[in-house]
């Protein structure tokens, strides 16, 4: 059994003090949940006031980026040692806007999956098709080339440290979701090239996120196919009762 997983990803939103704000209401909003894994990702500023929000607690901390050397002169970067010891558990890698406006690709991904991976931190690795792709029939072939190129490095068993996200760009704080079914059709295409590549146990183990406007209104029949193991929140989770609907997903 895979154990769902609940990502909010606050991109570049929330001060320390706003972070802490969420934390003081979300945490005993959330005392009793223990039917999936939580994780937050802050901004950088406010990685130190969310880790020590959400010590003791059932939340897990994550990075939004990171870059693969672990130090050196490279201005305005932050290491996966620094992440490990700033207290986060995760870091979130290859996000589309990373990609579209920043120049990640999956070379980058798969150098700072290997960088996660030696500072023994687990990756939120995401993937996704653009709208052109997927009309012009390569949302598939784009997923699977992400997939092969982001985890070209790792063995069966650094998968277990690995998460994977798919977001479609078109879904991606557009309050356009992909429906249900068009979701789980790719989780399994992404379920069916992990298995092709690692071995279909370590597929199965696999757990895989959806992301692309989840809402506390929609979490529950994204929830519902049984590939979705979780889902990857960036507008609905900067409210901690939005984010606490969606955490709390079987019963809302
Ligand atoms: P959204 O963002 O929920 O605001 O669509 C999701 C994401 O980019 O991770």
């Amino acid at each position: 059994m895979r154990r769902p997983v609940i990502t909010g990803n606050w991109k570049m939103f929330k001060t320390r003090a706003a972070a802490r704000e969420f934390f003081d209401a979300l945490l005993p909003a959330i005392a009793g949940v223990d039917h999936c894994d939580i994780v937050v990702a802050p901004p950088f500023t406010a990685l130190d006031a969310a880790v020590e929000a959400a010590r003791g607690s059932r939340v897990a901390v994550a990075a939004q980026d990171l870059h693969w050397e672990s130090e050196g002169a490279f201005t305005g970067e932050v290491s996966a040692p620094m992440l490990a010891d700033a207290g986060c558990a995760y870091s979130i890698v290859g996000h589309s806007e990373r990609r579209q406006l920043f120049g990640e690709t999956d070379e980058t991904v798969r150098r700072k999956i290997r960088a996660l991976m030696d500072a023994g931190l687990s990756a939120i690795a995401c993937v996704g098709e653009t709208l052109e792709e997927r009309e012009s029939g390569e949302a598939e072939a784009t997923v699977r080339g992400q997939l092969a190129g982001g985890l070209a490095e790792l063995t069966g068993s650094g998968l277990s440290h690995i998460i994977v996200a798919y977001e479609p760009v078109w879904a991606i704080g557009t309050g356009r979701t992909a429906t249900p079914d068009v979701a789980a059709a790719m989780h399994g295409v992404i379920r069916d090239a992990v298995a092709g590549r690692f071995g279909s146990a370590e597929a199965e183990a696999l757990r895989i996120l959806y992301g692309g406007s989840v809402k506390p209104g929609n979490i529950a029949e994204l929830m519902a196919q049984p590939d979705i193991d979780g889902a990857l929140v960036g507008g609905a989770s900067l409210d901690a009762a939005s984010f606490e609907s969606i955490v709390r997903y079987p019963a809302p």
